[in-house]
């Protein structure tokens, strides 16, 4: 069945789409602002969009605004229409073709877009090809078997359980099944434990990749505020959190408590034992998002979420972690610890969809976390410094921006003085950066007035990237809001 959004959902989701002061005809900052929805997900593929004549109700603009945008929207292949039938979205051949951002980096006047819209670094080229010779060397015995192991090679998985007693925790390797990254690990504990329906409780704001695999299982994300306001290490709302889990009786919760993206804030030791005594008093299963954990850029994390459990019914909080940012996303590396039967469930489950992580990335990851500390230190030091030219190129061009400076991770989350976030993102590529809008990362068109910028690029970029969002924010000609709004959650 076509799926149809309305006019007032995405009136919404536009947020502040005209706040440009007329410098943008109306018509093009409407199929600017859709546009944006499109590529960032609020807006999914094959929708059929709003009427005209309902949009342009909502939108208090005439009927020929609506109809002139979505026909910039269809030229440039962002809709099809057929005959009688609502507009539905699709995206351009070249933008398919070139990936997600293709489209976005032409729109750049002096050549290539920074592109903001990703939390991500470059490999470390050398450790990495040396950890796939090495794993080249160490394929020979795994030819004379079939090669397809859902939860993945032993040696592995020995690897990852090390890595969790190095940290204080308990864990043999089979409470470990290896994945296709964290989100492929987030995605098939949803299928376990999360039924149509059923509500899964977030950090808000939270990743957005997340909030998609919730959704797309038919889930409800309900969002428990993370307040920077709380000072960086009680910045979660713990008795929200216990009584949202009482109130909505959700199963599960998906939490990032280490360098949490996009704020990069860290819940200290009280409030993770809170945490798990959360989850084995309300009998919810809180899965807890490490991919960070190694990125602390100002003090290590305290010991793991699930150290909490240890003796109390550890399957109350199960961990997925991944090498994506400790060392090169490229690797879709990723996995799950949990006590063994739900190893099994999980196990039955991915056959389903796949058979398996392919051998020699599970090898050039075993080489890769054998290789000790120094690489992933000095990925750390590279960070800090990003950090720092970031913050002191906004100081300068965006003085009243407000930071939120966690003490790990790979991104700054920025209080703007005004709701522009939207507009912001739709028109920063034609100054050169692409950006993410503060409501990927929350739910019901939060984050408005928020926006994320990472600092994993190197510090040119981020000195072209900030003048870009700087003009851009001045191009939107800002009048700032009257009143603090309260956070929506
Ligand atoms: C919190 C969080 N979880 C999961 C992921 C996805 O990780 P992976 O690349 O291992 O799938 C990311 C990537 O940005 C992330 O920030």
């Amino acid at each position: 069945m076509m799926h149809a959004v309305g006019a007032r959902a995405v009136s919404r989701d536009l947020g502040g789409w005209r706040d440009d002061a007329g410098r943008r005809s109306a018509y093009r900052a409407l199929a600017d602002g859709i546009r944006l929805l499109v590529h960032d997900g609020r807006i999914p593929l094959g929708a059929a969009l709003p009427g005209e004549r309902e949009l342009a109700g909502e939108l208090n603009v005439s009927r020929t605004t609506v109809t002139t945008a979505y026909s910039v929207l269809r030229e440039e292949g962002y809709l099809s229409s057929r005959q009688g039938s609502r507009s539905t979205v699709t995206v351009p051949v070249m933008s398919r073709d070139a990936g997600r951002v293709g489209a976005r980096r032409r729109a750049a006047p002096g050549g290539d877009a920074v592109d903001l819209s990703y939390a991500s670094m470059v490999a470390p080229v050398a450790e990495v090809q040396e950890a796939y010779s090495a794993a080249l060397q160490s394929l020979p015995p795994f030819l004379d078997t079939h090669g397809m192991e859902p939860i993945g090679i032993a040696v592995l998985r020995e690897a990852i359980a090390a890595r969790y007693r190095a940290r204080g925790l308990e864990t043999s390797p089979d409470q470990i099944m290896v994945t296709s990254g964290a989100q492929h690990a987030l995605r098939l504990l949803l299928g376990v434990l999360a039924a149509p329906g059923e509500r899964v409780l977030v950090d808000h704001p939270t990743y957005p990749n997340a909030l998609a695999a919730i959704r797309r299982v038919g889930a409800r994300p309900i969002p428990v505020p993370v307040r920077p306001e709380g000072g960086v290490s009680r910045s979660w709302d713990l008795g929200g959190i216990r009584s949202a889990a009482r109130q909505t009786a959700a199963r599960m919760a998906y939490f990032i408590p280490d360098f949490h993206n996009p704020t990069g804030l860290c819940l200290d030791d009280a409030g993770r034992a809170e945490l798990a005594r959360i989850a084995r008093d309300t009998r919810m299963t809180l899965v807890v998002d490490e991919t960070m954990v190694d990125l602390w850029l100002d003090a290590p994390p305290p010991a793991p979420v699930a150290t909490y459990a240890r003796g109390q019914g550890e399957s109350d909080v199960v961990t997925i972690g991944s090498v994506s940012k400790s060392h090169w996303g490229g690797l879709r590396i990723g996995w799950i610890r949990a006590e063994p039967e739900l190893i099994t469930r999980l196990v039955g489950s991915r056959s389903a969809s796949d058979l398996g992580t392919p051998v020699m990335d599970q090898l050039a990851a075993v080489h890769l976390l054998g290789a000790g500390d120094a690489p992933i230190e000095d990925r750390r030091q590279v960070l800090r410094s990003q950090r720092a030219v970031l913050l002191d190129e906004l100081s300068a061009r965006l003085p009243d921006w407000v930071p939120t400076v966690g003490t790990g991770g790979m991104s700054l989350w920025l209080k703007m003085p005004a709701s522009v976030s939207t507009a912001l993102a739709a028109t920063a590529p034609s100054h050169g950066v692409v950006l993410a809008a503060g409501p990927r990362f929350g739910v019901e068109g939060a984050f408005e007035r928020y926006i994320r910028l990472p600092y994993a690029r190197p510090a040119d970029e981020l000195r072209r990237a900030v003048a870009g969002v700087a003009a851009a924010y001045d191009a939107l000609g800002v009048t700032v809001d009257p009143a603090e709004p309260t956070l929506v959650v």
